[in-house]
């Protein structure tokens, strides 16, 4: 039996949710094949996008994530695994937790769904672990459930999904420069005070509750990220300029995506989509960096 998945691009941290929130684009991510086979083993063959990335399913991100629920499930059953990459790696847009989040997806589809969409989670999250050196959800959860999830715990693992009564457009700008992960993390402090706590966690309960009552003037007041976006901001040229610009454009709001280098900008129409897209590629093209501008729904 052979299967062809999507599996969504997704933004982290949306704002205030450093770790914790996620949502899945749903007009951009990878394509992936799978099909099982008779011998042992994880064969991972490139597709295209994938140039440069490991096909040893020990380094892999699929193979490592499909490694753990084929351990859990207790088989050494063998698979054949195409990933078709439509998303840039390093990018900010989740791509080796698309990649991991669709691998058991599939996996699970031909093994007759021995597991929930949520139980799925914890495998993705190793195997994007792996690559990331910190293994977070919030790419993973929203690739596999889809819509806007929250990682309410992470020991042990309790992924939310988040009714979104609202329509939200997505436009994304990804400045052709390389963020890792494990810099981005390294580089940001380690404790946060009581103060900057109260701050933040009044911004999450805000996204939460105007996500869940469709009111998009609580979604602008409450996108602010004033601990990790000023701090990572510094590793993107024209971060700010961005942001102004995008606000001008009339987005209700704009941070990074992931650890970066993407930037995302939140609207409610298609057309002001339209309209931050123009204003990024002006600010990048004034900058002489080469850019890439994605537009999706929720
Ligand atoms: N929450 C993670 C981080 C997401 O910000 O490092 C990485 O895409």
């Amino acid at each position: 039996e052979h299967i062809t998945i999507f599996a969504p691009a997704t933004i982290a941290n949306v704002g205030p949710g450093f770790d914790v929130f996620g949502l899945a684009l749903n007009d951009i991510g990878d394509t992936i094949e799978m099909s099982l086979k008779d011998e042992k083993g994880i064969t991972i063959i490139n597709g295209t996008g994938c140039e440069g990335l490991p096909t040893n399913p020990e380094t892999n991100v699929a193979g490592v994530a499909l490694k753990a629920m084929l351990q859990d499930l207790g088989t050494d059953q063998g698979i054949t695994i195409q990933i078709h990459k439509n998303i840039t790696p390093g990018s900010g847009l989740g791509s080796s937790a698309s990649s991991a989040a669709g691998a058991v997806f599939g996996l699970n589809c031909l093994l007759g769904s021995p597991y929930s969409k949520n139980e799925l989670v914890q495998f993705a999250m190793e195997g994007e672990g792996a690559v990331s050196f910190s293994p977070h959800a919030d790419n993973v959860a929203p690739s596999l459930l889809g819509g806007f999830t929250v990682v309410r715990s992470y020991d042990p693992l309790d992924v939310i999904s988040i009714p979104v009564n609202m329509q939200l457009w997505f436009t994304v700008v990804h400045p052709q420069i390389e963020v890792k992960t494990s810099d981005s993390k390294r580089m940001l402090k380690r404790e946060i005070s009581l103060k900057q706590g109260i701050r933040q966690w009044g911004n999450v309960a805000g996204v939460i509750a105007a996500l869940m009552g469709g009111d998009y003037d609580l979604l602008g007041r409450s996108m602010h990220d004033p601990l990790i976006e000023p701090i990572r901001s510094m590793l993107i040229p024209g971060f700010d300029e961005a942001k102004q610009s995008a606000l001008k454009a009339g987005a209700l709001a704009c941070s990074i995506s992931g650890s970066g280098p993407s930037i995302f900008a939140i609207t409610a129409s298609e057309r002001d989509a339209r309209s931050v897209s123009e204003s990024f590629s002006k600010i990048y093209k004034r900058y002489n960096i080469d850019h890439h501008i994605y537009i999706s729904g929720l």
